[in-house]
């Protein structure tokens, strides 16, 4: 074996392995101080935590394999390289929204980054109740920033061009949300699983012909559309959170794809949070503020999103698009508005669509996410479950028409207050 070739890391070789690295004897301390743990709650990598007589560290390496399934399932290592080249970018366009990057070793796929202590992951935090202040303002700065600066409003066109070439590889993460988002929900796929009690709406909705044909004018945008450098994973999972501080994690499946991907994704998971807030309660309306709370980030990040783009578009409308010599510097400031508008609306009919899609894919597919799973009633959990879905489906079908964030936050408050099993 080369000294090149690849070899999963375990805790007892992390010393020997990486101890001569320069970056992580200065930042955690000499090998011989060192305790490593690995994490474990991750889906599909190697996630170790290096702790050191001065400091710590994550050592996240990718396996040829899906962690969760086993061998069964490959998944090429070049995820690795993606992650690595979407934090570094994500960190030039948004700076501190994302763990510092120490050290990448691309044979050996593996990403030595900065350890957010104490943050946990805000998933969880909003499963246990609680509030991250700055939360939405973070979030929607974050999405329009990388959103504006990984596109042709700003990237040079060769630099813009090479990435996308680049991304391009991406393939296999890709296939996972091009089969398991747009696709395995709305049939009979092998690796779907529900909650019992939804068999109703589940052949409700795969019976729904409008509802396919939408999921797959959203999968044609995502493979199609190349607007902009997507961290590819947004959701709740993805976003680690103190008390006051929000940084985003593992954009691996990052790739080139419409600009709402990413804002529709997250805004699903914070109105799955706060349609799962019943399953959570202790006694009756006990989470009502929470709730309250929740569809203020939804609010919060749209707003965000849309005057920070529209900020960047004023101030950093550097690339080939919607050029200034064809507006401002003609004195037409005003179509650039026009544009900019327009291009909102777009963003904004995307948005709907994909959250949608989204609160389908994390009831119905592969991938369940701990807000609807950590109820451990199944009557409960479906009764939410069935409200979201329900809701998936108004703003997949009604992406056109739906004419504002608060008109999505009232329909959120009324599924909450319906019955659709
Ligand atoms: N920089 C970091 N600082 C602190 N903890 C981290 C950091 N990166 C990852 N973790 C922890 O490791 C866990 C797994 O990380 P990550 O989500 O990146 O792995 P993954 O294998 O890609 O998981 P999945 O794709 O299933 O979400 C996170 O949930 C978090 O608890
Ligand atoms: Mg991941």
């Amino acid at each position: 074996m080369t000294a090149q070739a690849y070899v999963a890391l375990s805790p007892e070789t992390m010393a020997d392995r990486l101890g001569a690295l320069p970056v992580l004897v200065d930042r955690v301390g000499p090998p011989q101080s060192w305790q490593v743990r690995e994490v474990g709650d991750g889906n599909l990598n190697l996630v170790f935590i290096v702790k050191g007589s001065a400091g710590q560290a994550i050592v996240k390496q990718a396996l040829p394999y899906v962690r969760l399934v086993g061998e069964s399932w490959p998944l090429p290592l070049k995820r690795s390289f993606f992650e690595y080249n979407a934090l570094i970018r994500q960190a030039a366009r948004d700076p501190g929204s994302v763990p510092d990057v120490w050290h990448f070793d691309e044979a050996q796929a593996i990403v030595v980054m900065e350890f957010l202590t104490p943050h946990v992951i805000l998933r969880h935090a909003l499963v246990e109740g609680r509030q991250v202040s700055g939360l939405g303002e973070r979030l929607g700065k974050f999405c329009a920033r990388t959103l504006f600066r990984g596109s042709d409003l700003s990237m040079k066109p060769a630099e813009r061009k090479a990435d996308l070439a680049m991304f391009a590889g991406n393939v296999e993460l890709c296939d996972i949300t091009e089969n398991l988002v747009f696709s395995d929900p709305y049939f009979d796929a092998e690796m779907n699983r529900h909650t019992p009690g939804l068999e109703g709406i589940v052949a409700r909705l795969r019976a729904d012909l409008s509802l396919k044909v939408a999921a797959q004018h959203l999968k044609m945008a995502f493979t199609s559309r190349a607007e902009t450098m997507l961290h590819g994973d947004l959701h709740t999972g993805s976003v680690m959170v103190t008390d006051t501080e929000t940084k985003v994690i593992d954009p691996e499946f990052a790739t080139y794809g419409p600009i709402g991907f990413d804002v529709g994704m997250l805004l699903a998971n914070f109105l799955m949070a706060h349609l799962s807030q019943p399953g959570h309660e202790k006694g009756p309306g006990d989470r009502a503020g929470q709730q309250d709370w929740l569809l203020s980030v939804v609010t919060t990040i749209w707003e965000n999103f849309v005057t920070e783009f529209s900020h960047l578009w004023r101030t950093e409308r550097r690339g080939i698009l919607y050029q200034a010599s064809l507006y401002e510097n003609q004195g037409h400031g005003l179509a650039s508005e026009q544009a900019l508008n327009d291009l909102l609306g777009q963003i904004w009919r995307d948005t709907l669509g994909f959250c949608g899609v989204e609160m389908h894919r994390r009831i119905l597919g592969l991938a369940h996410n701990a807000d609807f799973e950590r109820i451990a009633d199944e009557g409960r959990r479906a009764a939410c479950e069935a409200r979201a879905l329900a809701m998936g489906r108004q703003l997949m079908l009604g992406a056109g028409v739906i004419p504002s964030i608060t008109t999505v936050t009232d329909m959120a408050r009324r599924m909450d207050k319906e019955n659709h099993l």
